[in-house]
């Protein structure tokens, strides 16, 4: 499958303070990619860069073979690139999440699961419409089982990517990136993504899942 949306050795800043350096990353035509990273991590600059709301010191971004780099952000929407941003009801599955877990303390985790359960199956709904989905989340486990490829965002770079299966061989790594406890954290994103145990001499290279 082709490439979408293709950010390549991006760098933001906000006055004199790098929020994102080179970093690099591609999102396949159908797929639902997601972008995972810890709070200040830079997903919503790398979000705001390609919608045409930042502009980048260095660094490109082409969406549908077009370098829309810089461009305003209404050209970019108009070029069919919508940004979902956070801080919207409808469209908002961070700040819902949040509120959410907040909120959780005091009413008890069924009924935030059942909600954000109803958010993200919009997600899945919207991609299965045939929308093509980059996905930002600080929670591994609930973005993961629906991604076709993720990538983990550190400090403003790229630093692990894959399939989720592919991540799911380090999750030492994503767990300490998204500033949780690996011994909390593993089990969770194993159970999330169903985590299998390697076949009896079977290929420890398992095949990339396909959309
Ligand atoms: N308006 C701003 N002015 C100065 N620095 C900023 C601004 N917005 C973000 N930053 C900094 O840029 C870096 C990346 O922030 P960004 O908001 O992209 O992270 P994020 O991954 O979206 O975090 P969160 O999960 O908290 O939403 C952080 O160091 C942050 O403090
Ligand atoms: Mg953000």
């Amino acid at each position: 499958m082709a490439a979408i949306l293709t950010i390549s050795d991006l760098d933001v800043r906000y006055g004199t303070i790098p929020a994102l350096s080179g970093l690099s990353l591609s999102v396949e035509e159908g797929s639902l990619t997601a972008l995972l990273g810890a709070n200040g991590a830079g997903k919503s600059t790398t979000l705001n860069t390609v919608a045409g709301l930042l502009r980048p010191t260095r660094g490109r971004v082409t969406f549908q073979d077009r370098d829309i780099t810089g461009r305003a952000a209404h050209r970019v929407t108009r070029a069919g690139l919508a940004l979902v941003p956070e801080g919207r009801l409808v469209v908002a599955p961070l700040t819902v999440l949040e509120n959410l877990e907040l909120s959780a303390f005091a009413r008890g985790r069924k009924r935030t699961a059942a909600l954000v359960d109803v958010v993200f199956e919009a997600i899945k709904q919207i991609h299965a419409a045939g929308v093509t989905v980059l996905l930002v989340e600080q929670n591994a486990s609930i973005a993961l089982p629906l991604a076709d490829q993720a990538y983990l965002i550190h400090r403003g770079d790229i630093i692990a990517a894959g399939t989720p299966e592919e991540l799911d061989r380090n999750p030492d790594l994503v767990a300490r990136h998204l500033g949780l406890d690996p011994a909390i954290a593993v089990p969770e994103l194993e159970r999330a993504i169903g985590h299998h145990e390697p076949e009896p001499g079977g290929d420890p290279a398992r095949p990339a899942r396909t959309a």
